[in-house]
Parts: C-alpha cells; sequence; structure tokens
C-alpha cells in the first residue's frame, strides 16, 4: 500500500484501539531521521517508533543505555517533520522516568514539546506504574512495553527469550493488565513465547504489538535497519529481512570509489 496525501486518515490512539476491536493487524517500524521516516510513512505504516534503538543503529552503542533525552529529541523531530499519517511514538529513554514520577512526567513533557511526537513509550511494569499514571495525567499518551526491556539488559544479563517460566510469565500477565488499567493506550511485548503473547492480547483490550512474540497478537513491529538488511550482524529467528542493503549498499560505494581513481567519474555530461 502506498499513501498520497488526501486519501488518507490520520492514525491516533483511537484508530488503533478500533482496529484491534476489527481484528485489522497494525504495522509498526522504528525511524530516527526525516528521509527514513518520510519513506516509511509513505509506504503506509500504521505507527512510527523513534525507538530508544537509535542507540544502537544511529549512534554505534553496544546498549540503549546511553542515548540522551536531547538526542531522543533530535530523532523524533527529525521524524515528526517528515510524517503525515503514521502515529509518532517515541521513547523515554533509559535513566529519565524510573524511580521518580516526577521527573517521568518532566522527560515526557519535553519530549511532546520539542519533537512534536504524538505518544511515549515507557519500559516495565508495576516498578514504573506511577510514572505511567502520572505521565498520562498530563494528557499524554502511553504505550507500554514488558518481556525484553532492552533498557534492563544489565539485569537480565542476556537477550534471550523472555518468561519461559510460569512465574515471570504470570508477572508479566499482570503487568499487562495493570497498565491497561492505568490507561495506556496500547502495549509492545518483546521475545517472550507466542503462546503467552496471544493469551496476553486476548486478555487485555488494548492492542498488543509483537516482537518476536509470535502472530496472534495484535500487530507487529520491527527495526527497519534490520527488516532492510542494513545491520547485518544481527539475526534473531524472529527477523524477517526483505532487502540486503549493507551489501547492496557497499557494493555501489565501491563502484563510485573505482569510478572516481579511474577517472570515470565525472563524465563529460556530469559537468558544466
Ligand atoms: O527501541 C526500539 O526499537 C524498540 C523496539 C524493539 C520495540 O523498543
Amino acid at each position: 500500500m502506498s499513501i498520497h496525501k488526501k486519501d488518507f486518515k490520520k492514525i491516533t490512539t483511537n484508530v488503533l484501539q478500533e482496529m484491534k476491536r476489527n481484528g485489522e493487524k497494525i504495522s509498526m517500524l522504528t525511524a530516527y531521521d526525516y528521509t527514513m521516516a518520510k519513506m516509511v510513512d509513505m509506504a503506509g505504516i500504521d505507527v512510527i517508533l523513534v525507538g530508544d534503538s537509535a542507540s544502537n543503529v544511529m549512534a554505534g552503542h553496544e546498549t540503549t543505555l546511553p542515548i540522551t533525552l536531547d538526542q531522543m529529541i533530535y530523532h523524533a523531530s527529525s521524524v515528526v517533520r517528515a510524517v503525515d499519517r503514521a502515529l509518532v511514538v517515541v521513547d523515554l529513554p533509559f535513566g529519565t522516568y524510573q524511580g521518580n514520577s516526577k521527573e517521568a512526567l518532566n522527560s515526557a513533557i519535553k519530549v511532546m514539546k520539542e519533537s512534536g511526537g504524538h505518544s511515549v513509550k515507557l519500559e516495565g511494569g508495576a516498578e514504573i506504574i506511577e510514572s505511567v499514571q502520572r505521565i498520562l495525567t498530563a494528557g499524554i499518551p502511553v504505550m507500554g512495553h514488558l518481556g525484553l526491556t532492552p533498557q534492563s539488559i544489565y539485569k537480565f544479563g542476556t537477550y534471550t527469550v523472555r518468561a519461559k517460566e510460569e512465574e515471570e510469565a504470570n508477572k508479566l500477565i499482570e503487568d499487562a493488565k495493570l497498565l491497561e488499567a492505568t490507561g495506556c493506550f496500547a502495549l509492545v511485548l518483546e521475545k517472550v513465547p507466542a503462546e503467552l503473547a496471544q493469551k496476553v492480547a486476548e486478555t487485555i483490550s488494548i492492542p498488543v504489538i509483537g516482537i518476536g512474540a509470535g502472530s496472534g497478537v495484535d500487530g507487529q513491529v520491527l527495526v527497519t535497519h534490520d527488516l532492510l538488511g542494513m545491520t547485518h550482524e544481527f539475526s534473531p529467528r524472529f527477523l524477517r529481512r526483505y532487502l540486503s542493503l549493507f551489501d547492496e549498499i557497499t557494493g555501489a560505494i565501491k563502484e563510485y570509489v573505482q569510478d572516481v581513481k579511474s577517472v570515470d567519474f565525472p563524465n563529460e555530461k556530469e559537468q558544466y
């Protein structure tokens, strides 16, 4: 599907909830810059996530922890300038909302004011519920994120599948219900067993968007650079690559280098 100005309905949190009620799957992808966001939005994606995965993908950090609020705002404002249709969700980065609900509210307000994003995403359940509550009181829509929560990587110690054991699975279901009851408009479930993810999606009324969580949820999210094969060292089972852009781009650049060295570029038609 490709979209053109005027022939679309803007995606809001209400539209996403209506999609769940109608059984229409929700598509979500990441973007961190204007050019990519323009292509993703024009292709008809429902939700664009300005993920803190920008810390890995854009800045080359090993984890999502180092990215700052101002850096997230820079990425988010670039994305917002490109988007006509999709709902833009912005990750609150590590250290800007945990353990202090007043700081959480200030962080969310700063994101909304300075980036123009439409909502924020926070990782965690009961342990961050005061922050979620306080942000919601300011009229800012909140998306939850449970399962593998990369901001807690040093607590988990590994990026393997979460909630395989009953105790953790039960806590995840309770956290999902709590986030719904508190007023979150949707929930991301990352790297959890498909059966558990489907159970959560059937239990709560808000949309559940999965990444590595099987097909029984209400929508799917991937990191766009992974889907396009621009990253090539990361190959989890849940990832489907639609292109191999790493190879295509390095191939094209090698050709350019050769053309410059051999004075094939620029030719007569490519100069004034
Ligand atoms: O930051 C991110 O890209 C995310 C997705 C993996 C859901 O949170």
